[in-house]
């Protein structure tokens, strides 16, 4: 299974309007491309992903889980993840998941907690990290990984990380957008499950 976290500093936990995704819903913009980045192949969907938004431009944040094994009415827009992410948030969000459309389910919780939850090791995506290609087994099936929006992450976050089982990953020498990011992971999982 791999695992994509990314955490939206700004992101509303409330309902949205769709007209305004980079401005009034807190740069849901960037959330719904990681979504589509992590689970879109051409005409296919990435069934051994998951993605987890945390949402904390509200009063408390609220996590969205996207399974690519269960996800429907998904297709390859913005608009259309967002548009999942806004039923997700409309719905009554628990303490524990509770399934909005199909695939897609909402929690209470902030990052700890869910790492706390999956309890696997986190590869950090950060520029200055390790170069994903000098690191053995980074093609691996199995993965946790943790990027951050614009802002990238906090000290807070990045001290959550710390006392936890991590290491910290670069994909390339230039600061590249999350989705980018993402994308560049995957094909190097996918070279190395050699599916070409
Ligand atoms: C737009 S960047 C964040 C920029 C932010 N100003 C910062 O300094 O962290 C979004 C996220 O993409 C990931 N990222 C960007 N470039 C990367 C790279 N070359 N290698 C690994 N991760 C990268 C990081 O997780 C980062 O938090």
């Amino acid at each position: 299974m791999k695992e994509f976290i990314i955490i939206g500093h700004k992101a509303v936990t409330t309902s949205f309007s769709l007209n305004d995704l980079p401005g009034a819903a807190g740069r849901m913009d960037i959330l719904c491309r990681c979504v589509n980045a992590a689970l879109f192949l051409s005409h296919d969907l990435r069934r051994d992903v998951r993605v987890y938004l945390i949402l904390k431009g509200g009063a408390q944040p609220r996590l969205v889980r996207f399974d690519g094994a269960g996800v429907r009415y998904l297709s390859p827009d913005e608009r259309s993840a967002a548009s999942l992410i806004k039923k997700a948030l409309e719905k009554q969000a628990q303490g524990f998941w509770t399934e909005s459309t199909p695939g897609v389910s909402v929690k209470m919780g902030d990052f700890g907690d869910l790492l706390g939850e999956l309890n696997k090791k986190i590869t950090y995506l950060r520029e200055d990290g390790i170069d994903i290609r000098k690191i053995p087994n980074s093609g691996s099936a199995d993965h946790l990984f943790v990027l951050g929006d614009h802002m990238g992450l906090t000290e807070d976050e990045e001290n959550i990380i710390k006392g936890r089982e991590h290491e910290i990953v670069s994909v390339g020498p230039l600061p590249l957008h999350a989705d980018h990011c993402i994308v560049l992971l995957h094909n190097e999982m996918d070279r190395s499950e050699k599916h070409i």
